[in-house]
């Protein structure tokens, strides 16, 4: 109910409103910000404003500058590259275990020996080119940027199939959102049998006479699934718990954990999603640190000694201060907390936990806050089915600010087949993306401003600074910062990252009017 207003407006007006809309709020807003060295009033409006410009024809290489993998594994990238297609791709300093299809830009192979190897990556089409540095790491890391993708719980939660799965691929690409770095394509919970359900085709035997666990019928051919999400250059991923049953009621990982590790590397997971549900009542009552880790430990190792790299995401909702010995555990992200669903209109607060434990983060080891539910996503509370978000504009806004300064995984979990342009101006903002990928993998520190506005100021590898001035109170905001308290020298070019825009060089302090529950995102250089 308390976005009514907001949700019934918008889900009349947005698909009638759109270009001209866009145009004419541009035309009304950017003269107002290009004001170089003068505060930047007003910044957003409270429209659904989209801000991300569209992307351009000519080539933009984007994705991570650095890139984990261990060497002899299976490796597969999809170069993300926005620009018109057809693109012609070519690598420098491409390692011969490796090769490039040049018009689809996938390089395939097996990763080289232990070492680093510098490339070059070049796109031209008609209309341009463009080119971006990537290190390849090849080691015992993974996940040295958070990881981008895709999961399906909150859109379809017991409804998945392996259908709807090939879909969410085929709309990665189609929507842009792989050629700014998203890739993973996750199942959740429900791709196995379950003793009791409502459908009966998710009923029926839990494991074979070898002890093997058996798909249910929504997923007739999982190796078959994941080599069609390969063959787009996607990567696929995989979810079970440590007890006798998931979450959702279905077979889980117990006294099979190597044996089921086993069969999805051979079915071709790239990542796997590891819960705590039903493991609790094996624990007992008063689980020690010890009794939180040891499901996790087994399976980290188990996972280290397979012959694919799967990237490996704790769901244990935080307990036993996870993010003191996740990586311990070999383990990339863990969840920080329940599920984010249940408290959407608790964005802020989430995020502001989540940057108090902020040390704990870096390449290869990542606070997960939980998914970005904005688009249609299906209430949590009901599994319902997906509908449009109440979630105002600008608080979607500061939400996908928010988990890029936090340098959280960024983890779609809205309907695929339904992304309409705002949801993917917020998705995939490529200016924004590369603040949450950015090498150094700092998570943003937080210096309040007043009871109700905060900055998040994230260190960036190349010198640079990403700040969010962040309002949650209900009135628009003036929101200033000094370039001192940042301990920075004087004369910084400001950008705004979600306009894509310079607004100038600015001497010793910058200030912007920040919409209600919205942010205002940017990077100070030099
Ligand atoms: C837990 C997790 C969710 C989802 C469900 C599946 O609630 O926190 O992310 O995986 O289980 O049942």
């Amino acid at each position: 109910m308390k976005y009514l207003t907001t949700f019934i407006k918008k889900s009349a007006m947005r698909t009638i409103r759109g270009f001209t809309i866009f145009v004419a709020i541009f035309i009304l807003f950017i003269p107002a910000l290009s004001v170089g060295a003068e505060p930047l009033k007003p910044a957003l409006g409270d429209d659904d404003e989209i801000l991300t410009p569209k992307p351009n024809p000519a080539p933009r290489i984007n994705g991570p500058l650095v890139y984990g993998c261990r060497p002899d594994h299976p490796f597969l990238y999809r170069i993300p590259c926005q620009g018109e297609r057809p693109i012609h791709f070519s690598v420098k300093g491409l390692p011969p275990e490796l090769k490039l299809d040049p018009t689809a830009g996938i390089i395939t192979g097996k990763t080289p020996a232990k070492g680093e190897y510098s490339m070059l990556i070049h796109a031209n089409n008609s209309k341009g080119k463009d080119q971006r540095q990537f290190k390849l790491v090849a080691g015992d890391q993974l996940a040295l940027t958070p990881p981008m993708g895709w999961n399906h719980w909150y859109a379809h939660y017991d409804r998945i199939t392996d259908k709807m799965m090939r879909e969410a691929a085929i709309a990665m690409i189609s929507s842009g959102m792989a050629d700014v770095g998203y890739h993973y394509v996750n199942i959740d919970d429900c791709w196995m049998n379950a003793p009791k359900n409502n459908d009966p085709l998710r009923v029926g035997p839990l494991r074979d006479e070898q002890g093997n666990i058996i798909p249910n019928k929504h997923f007739p051919n999982m190796k078959g699934l994941t080599d069609y999400i390969h063959s787009t250059g996607l990567k696929a991923g995989i979810y079970t718990s440590p007890g006798p049953l998931t979450c959702g009621g279905f077979t889980g990982a117990w006294q099979h954990e190597e044996q089921d590790a086993r069969q999805f590397a051979s079915w071709g997971f790239d990542f796997l999603k590891y819960d705590w549900c039903s493991y609790g009542d094996l624990a007992g009552k008063n689980v020690d640190l010890e009794g939180f880790q040891k499901p996790y430990r087994k399976m980290g190792k188990i996972l280290k000694s397979l012959d694919r790299d799967m990237v490996f995401n704790l769901c244990q909702y935080g307990m036993g201060d996870v993010w003191k010995w996740g990586g311990e555990v070999d383990a990339h992200s863990w969840r920080t907390g329940g599920d984010l669903g249940f408290e959407l209109d608790r964005i802020f607060d989430v995020a502001l936990k989540n940057a108090q434990i902020g040390q704990f983060n870096k390449p290869g080891e990542w606070n997960d806050p939980d998914y970005i539910q904005i688009g249609w996503i299906g209430n949590a509370n009901k599994m319902g089915i997906p509908e449009l978000t109440p979630m105002p504009a600008n608080m979607q806004y500061a939400y996908m600010s928010l988990w890029s300064l936090l340098a959280a995984p960024l983890i779609y979990s809205g309907d695929m087949s339904k992304l309409d342009p705002f949801t993917l101006n917020i998705l995939c903002n490529p200016e924004v993306i590369e603040v949450n990928q950015d090498p150094l993998g700092k998570c943003g520190e937080v210096m309040n401003r007043s009871k109700e506005c905060f900055l998040m100021v994230k260190k960036l590898a190349d010198g640079s600074i990403a700040v969010g001035l962040f309002n949650r109170g209900k009135n628009k905001a003036d929101i200033s910062m000094t370039w001192s308290e940042l301990k920075i020298s004087d004369g910084h070019q400001v950008r705004d990252l979600w306009r894509e825009k310079d607004l100038g060089v600015y001497k010793e302090k910058f200030s912007a009017l920040v919409p209600s529950q919205g942010v205002v995102m940017i990077k100070i250089s030099k």
